[in-house]
């Protein structure tokens, strides 16, 4: 048979799916990872060794593998395979295509790059929640926060394919540094680390010794914080679905979706977060666009990215078979 592998780097693990043209799920496995503090080559070669241990089952299970799509937290010149930035990686101008081409995981099989939250997208319209919903924005709820946009049945790319870049919105002129430099953008208001940072200062990102953890293991050890009594927990989930109702509204005026898919770890909060950014959105959008619009948690956790990523290969693949 023929496969199609997706893999997600972010700031805080590696996901790698692949599935063949029948849907049959090849692998899917995601490692914890620490980007933050590493320099672009050590990331990239973490990479690269996860890609290579899946293409190795992969090529084990008697697949031939058609292409590699690896979804990236940033802007990417898809048609170069660059990363342009990635702010939460430290990545700028990383030509990650051609690095994983030098590595030689895969001779031979096409390997693209592109935006992760376009990416997941795609995989909620084709597969997810809002299968088929011709209007829908996906956000994602990572260390960094990133959408995808779907209008008419199309992605919204821009004029580069660096559209939906809503993370770095300023929202807090008087709030932290991002990521990516400036201050106070929109997920630093609502992005993983910015929760952990109110929940549990002690935990944060970046602060002390590099800690590898997988963001499930944040989110429980959230959990037990909180089932021990530190009222700090919920406080920090109630301001992070404040913060993201605004941003929903702002998204809600532009676009006049029919679904927003939260996905990340808004979807492992969203009984307690989607209620308080539902109050907020109605106050703050037209709400008349809002009353047709709904709010809703993805239920492909954080494999979103790397699922869409899969997808496109597949896609290409059906859409020219000779390509294989
Ligand atoms: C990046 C986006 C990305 C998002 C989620 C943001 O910091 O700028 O490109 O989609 O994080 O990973
Ligand atoms: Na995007
Ligand atoms: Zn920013």
């Amino acid at each position: 048979g023929v496969g199609a592998l997706g893999v997600e780097v972010n700031v805080d693990y590696i996901a790698a799916y692949a599935t063949d043209l029948a849907g049959r799920v090849l692998a899917d496995r995601r490692v914890g990872f620490d980007a933050l503090g590493r320099d672009p080559g050590r990331s990239i070669d973490k990479l690269a060794q996860v890609i290579g241990r899946t293409v190795a089952d992969i090529g084990r299970l008697g697949v031939a593998l058609a292409g590699i799509t690896v979804a990236v937290p940033g802007l990417v010149d898809t048609s170069t395979g660059t990363v342009v930035v990635a702010p939460n990686l430290g990545w700028r101008l990383v030509p990650l295509a051609d690095r994983l081409r030098c590595a030689a995981i895969a001779p031979d099989v096409p390997i693209t790059v592109d935006n992760d939250a376009n990416l997941a997208a795609l995989a909620e319209y084709r597969c997810g929640v809002a299968l088929g919903t011709a209007n829908l924005i996906y956000l994602t709820g990572e260390v960094g926060v990133g959408c995808g946009i779907i209008s008419g049945g199309r992605l919204l790319n821009g004029a580069d394919g660096f559209a939906g870049e809503v993370g770095h919105i300023r929202v807090d002129p008087a709030g932290e540094r991002c990521g990516c430099g400036r201050i106070g953008c929109w997920e630093t208001k609502v992005g993983l680390a910015a929760l952990v940072r109110m929940a549990a200062p002690d935990h944060a990102y970046g602060v002390g010794p590099p800690v590898v953890r997988d963001p499930e293991e944040r989110l429980a050890e959230m959990e037990q914080q909180r089932a021990a009594g530190d009222p700090r927990v919920d406080a920090a989930i109630t301001e992070v679905g404040r913060w993201l109702g605004v941003g929903a509204a702002t998204l809600v005026n532009l676009f006049n979706p029919r679904v927003i898919v939260l996905g990340g770890y808004f979807a492992q909060l969203a009984d307690r977060i989607i209620p308080v950014a539902q109050t907020e959105l109605d106050q703050l959008s037209m709400r008349d666009a809002a009353d047709r619009c709904r709010l809703t948690a993805s239920d492909l956790g954080f494999g979103a990215a790397s699922r869409g990523a899969a997808h496109v290969v597949i896609e290409r693949v059906l859409s020219d078979p000779t390509t294989i």
